[in-house]
């Protein structure tokens, strides 16, 4: 249903929420960093310590995001504004969030764009335009990242235009179970190659030496990142939100929906790596022992698998894993770029469509500049993503625990959610944002400030 920019739209059905909340969550962040992350850092350990941080920290702050959301019906200012009488303090919270969406989405969409490149890769390959293969494949190709950055931009603004659509919704539902289909199809096809155990190994074998400030961080960060959280991403879904709607359990649907497809990809993409070095490709750099590129690890070694299949059928397998990479990037690229629109819209007073070509053009133009010089990316990736989130994140539970109080917030959980005061959820929960959580994310941080400044 096309919504009025005069009236704010809300979500259509239960699943419908739950799906575009999974949709924000799984993107390129479980596909394309979970798995690199992991290889990075250490295999298991790192991933024990992902689940820790996905549902100590963040499973609670997503319940907290969406009850600020669906109590204010606002986009993140707003929300913070209204919660605390205008308080320029608490609205900074919101601006924090607005700016990490915009830079975020700034780097988000020439990965996508990458990701649009390599369904051209896959074909060009197959009919033998090996040229063409090679050009549209190379990653490091200013003008033509841009190109396909602005593609992807293109579409992300579309779909915001048209708000809180039905199209989406159901969109996400066809799409999410391909691709778990598709990831499944190819691990179980890596797994009858060379070298595939070894990174099934890596995969479930944890090397705890590796642990440390800054691979707490990395974990805090990533959980962060795929929960789509510390930004107001899912205030701003839950701002669409009615008042029948479980919050607990529909963020705990989501938590657990984002960190399966984490997993499956893992599964994937690692013992995938290891395929490769078994056919003689350099993963590691015998110097150091750390992987070569990592950003660029799923660019590389799954187009390496898909020719390794080879034929009609390595073709296909290409084409559709890199569609649906696509795929899942816009449904997170579209809440990236809801979060600045609805604040144009509600703070500004602009109409929805303006608003989001306005926004995202603005995007767009940043995302050019990155196209050209790539390592922006880990820039913004350390600023706005490693530490960003977790200080948005721990600028919420603060927020929430000392300011608006968790028992308001309780009452609003309470719609949808009766007894909410009466079990251990609410004891769990009051502990998490008021005490562990801020704990947990502020000495991280901590931790990384002295590393990067004082050590
Ligand atoms: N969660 C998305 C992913 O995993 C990225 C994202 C981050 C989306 C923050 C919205 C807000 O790819």
């Amino acid at each position: 249903m096309a919504t009025p920019s005069s009236s704010r739209g809300t979500w259509n059905t239960k699943i419908g929420f739950i799906l575009a909340a999974a949709g924000s969550a799984v993107g390129l962040g479980n596909i394309w960093g979970f798995p690199t992350q992991v290889a990075d850092n250490g295999g298991a350990a790192f991933i024990l310590i992902y689940l820790f941080c996905c549902l100590l920290v963040g499973f609670p702050v997503m319940v907290a995001e969406l009850a600020i959301g669906r109590r204010t019906q606002k986009n993140p200012v707003g929300a913070f504004k209204a919660l605390s009488n205008g308080n320029k303090f608490a609205s900074l919270i919101g601006y924090w969030g607005v700016l990490c969406g915009i830079m975020i989405l700034s780097f988000y969409v020439v990965i996508s764009g990458w990701t649009l490149a390599y369904v051209f890769e896959e074909l060009f390959y197959y009919f033998n335009y090996d040229t063409a293969a090679l050009y549209v494949g190379d990653l490091g190709n200013g003008p033509k990242n841009a190109a396909f950055t602005l593609f992807f931009m293109l579409l992300t603004i579309l779909v915001v235009t048209g708000g809180v659509s039905k199209g989406i919704e159901r969109a996400t539902k066809m799409l999410m179970p391909v691709l778990i289909a598709i990831l499944l199809i190819l691990i179980v096809y890596i797994m009858t190659l060379e070298g595939a155990t070894d990174g099934l190994a890596m995969f479930f074998m944890p090397d705890f030496s590796t642990v440390d400030g800054s691979l707490l961080l990395s974990a805090l960060g990533q959980a962060f990142f795929s929960l789509s959280l510390g930004m107001g991403a899912l205030i701003t879904y839950g701002s669409y939100l009615n008042k029948k709607q479980n919050i607990v359990e529909s963020a705990a649907y989501v938590t657990i929906f984002d960190i399966g497809i984490a997993i499956i990809a893992g599964l994937l993409v690692i013992p995938a790596m290891f395929v490769a070095q078994a056919a003689g490709v350099q993963i590691f750099n015998p110097e150091t022992g750390d992987l070569f590129s990592s950003v660029t690890l799923v660019f590389d070694v799954l187009p390496e698998m898909f020719h390794n299949v080879g034929g009609f059928i390595g073709m296909l397998l290409g084409v559709t894993f890199f569609i649906l990479l696509g795929l899942a990037a816009l449904t997170s690229s579209i809440s990236l770029l809801e979060v600045p629109t609805s604040y144009v819209i509600d703070e500004h007073g602009v109409q929805r469509k303006k608003a989001a070509w306005l926004v995202g053009g603005f995007v767009g133009i940043i995302g050019v500049v990155v196209s050209f010089e790539l390592s922006l990316i880990d820039l913004f990736v350390e600023i706005f993503n490693e530490v960003g989130l977790p200080l948005g994140g721990l600028m919420i539970c603060l927020f929430l625990g000392y300011f608006w109080k968790t028992e308001n917030a309780l009452l609003e959980i309470q719609d949808g959610y009766p007894t909410v005061n009466d079990g251990k959820f609410r004891i769990f929960w009051i502990i998490m944002i008021k005490f562990i959580s801020p704990v947990l994310i502020a000495l991280v941080l901590i931790t990384t400030i002295w590393t990067l400044f004082f050590a």
